[in-house]
């Protein structure tokens, strides 16, 4: 009998990957995922940690679900399993134990491939089932093939964990060591992506430029490598990967933004500060100049690279100073968008006991004026497409009614008044308005695209590759 599955998910692709896979554990005991939790056979709270409240919001989500567990109990005579998986859990599991008895499974990222026997040990026990371990076997080797593959965009993890210690992050503590998945077991997840109609994937990693996964012959292969291997598969148009550390973008990598047609010209990069001072007190081992020689190298490789990153503001001792050279790197590298947040102290972290915190107010005001900044920035990049034609990979339907939504090779979201067949195509698209976050276009009839070049073609053509 099927069982009802409902898994609410936050914080990073990797946890929006992870609930897929968390999906495809279950189905094989019956579990078909449902978009409400009332009613839910199992509900899975697959949870972030990497700023505040994220605990807080948790406990809340779990005040309401224990109502709806009771409910079931009471009105079905039916057990809900709750769960909660990911960062908060591997980060506060005991707690949740003690703060929230009626949660029955608490598991962190690594061990969700042993579900299954979780599941069935809840059933057993009266009480919750910790599993917050980070086994030596890697989960990737137990996990089924990806199932329901939908659409023609799709992520594949191929590194998890962080080595860096940054002295703000969490990461390392939640996800553990890096690890590489094996280039074959990559290679064949790719192959089986783009048999079931993916064109464009998007290579997961927490340091996803620190991979070096193991080959066949005892060697390992660099980011890079996978790269030449992927863009041999026919019919993957499009390569991208997320997200890249500074001190991990090796001269092979950067080259392959020259070579390889099908790589995307768009590029997450953070560097979180541009004062030398917090990067260091950060403990990210390079400079804001090393990461200017960095962009620099990148657009000489590749010209029209887009450039995104994520940045801190109010980081323990940060000055005006600082702050002002943080804006300087931005002026100096210009965005084609980017993530800002306020520092927030995280449990555990070297960072959170710095005795110079910056005042709330001082780090409101720094946000806004840094996203005033890296705001305008995107407009004027999205400003720049307004009359020129460039290839949409259509993966949705849009907002409103006739719409499809689909993506530029430089990451914007771009959608057209057009039929849902083109979905899954490649199509060019006359760019003829640009908001903050998206561009409106109109699709060019009587030409295709491959990769990011536009060709000539009859329509007939293009349709047959809806
Ligand atoms: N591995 C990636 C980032 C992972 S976390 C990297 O090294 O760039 C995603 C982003 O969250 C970080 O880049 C950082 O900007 C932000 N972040 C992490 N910890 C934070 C904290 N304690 N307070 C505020 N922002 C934080
Ligand atoms: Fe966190 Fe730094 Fe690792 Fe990124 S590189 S995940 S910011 S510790
Ligand atoms: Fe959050 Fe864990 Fe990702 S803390 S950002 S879900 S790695």
């Amino acid at each position: 009998m099927s069982k009802k599955l409902f898994i609410k998910t936050w914080g990073c692709q990797m946890n929006v990957y992870d609930s897929a896979r968390m999906a495809d554990v279950l189905a094989p005991l019956g579990y078909r995922p449902v978009d409400d939790a009332d009613g839910a056979d199992m509900v899975i709270l697959n949870t972030c940690h990497i700023r505040e409240k994220a605990a807080e919001k948790v406990f809340s989500e779990l005040g309401r679900l224990r109502t709806l567990k009771d409910r079931k109990a009471v009105v079905e005579g039916q057990r809900m399993i709750l769960a909660v998986a990911g960062c908060v859990a591997q980060a506060e599991g005991e707690e949740i134990v003690a703060r929230a008895p009626y949660v029955d499974i608490v598991f962190g990222p690594q061990t969700y491939h042993t579900l299954p026997e979780m599941v069935a040990r809840a059933h057993r026990a009266a009480g919750a089932v910790l599993n917050t371990e980070f086994p030596a076997e890697s989960k990737f080797d137990h996990l089924p093939d990806e199932a329901g593959i939908e659409g023609a965009t799709a992520f594949l993890a191929v590194q998890e964990g962080c080595d860096k210690f940054c002295t703000f992050c969490v990461v390392p503590y939640t996800r553990g060591a890096e690890y590489s998945r094996p280039a074959a077991q990559v290679l064949a997840e790719a192959r089986r992506l783009v048999a079931a109609g993916v064109r464009d994937i998007n290579l997961l990693g927490q340091n996803v430029n620190a991979y070096h996964g193991a080959d066949a012959d005892g060697g390992t292969w660099s980011l890079a490598r996978l790269i030449y291997a992927l863009a041999e598969i026919d019919g993957l148009e499009r390569i991208r990967y997320t997200t890249s550390h500074p001190r991990d973008m090796g001269d092979d990598l950067i080259a392959a933004h020259a070579a390889v047609p099908q790589l995307m010209p768009y590029l997450h990069l953070p560097i979180q500060a541009g004062s030398d001072r917090i990067l260091a007190a950060m403990n990210r081992r390079h400079t804001a100049d090393d990461y200017r020689r960095l962009v620099d190298k990148l657009r000489t490789a590749k010209p029209d690279l887009a450039l995104s990153g994520d940045f801190i503001v109010g980081y323990p001792g940060e000055s005006d100073a600082d702050f002002a050279a943080t804006l300087r790197l931005v002026q100096d590298v210009g965005y084609a968008q980017a993530y800002s947040f306020k520092y927030s102290p995280r449990p555990g972290t070297p960072a959170a006991v710095d005795d110079t915190q910056v005042p709330e107010d001082v780090k409101s005001a720094r946000l806004s004026a840094l996203q005033q900044l890296l705001d305008a920035q995107q407009a004027a990049f999205n400003q720049g497409f307004v009359g020129r034609t460039v290839p949409v990979l259509f993966d949705r339907a849009g907002k409103r009614t006739g719409q499809i939504q689909g993506r530029s090779p430089w990451m914007q979201s771009v959608y057209v008044q057009a039929p849902e067949r083109l979905l899954g195509a490649i199509v060019p698209v006359r760019i003829d308005s640009a908001h903050t976050n998206s561009l409106a276009g109109t699709v060019e009839t009587g030409m295709v695209t491959t990769g990011t070049g536009v060709h000539p073609l009859s329509p007939a053509t293009m349709e047959t590759r809806a």
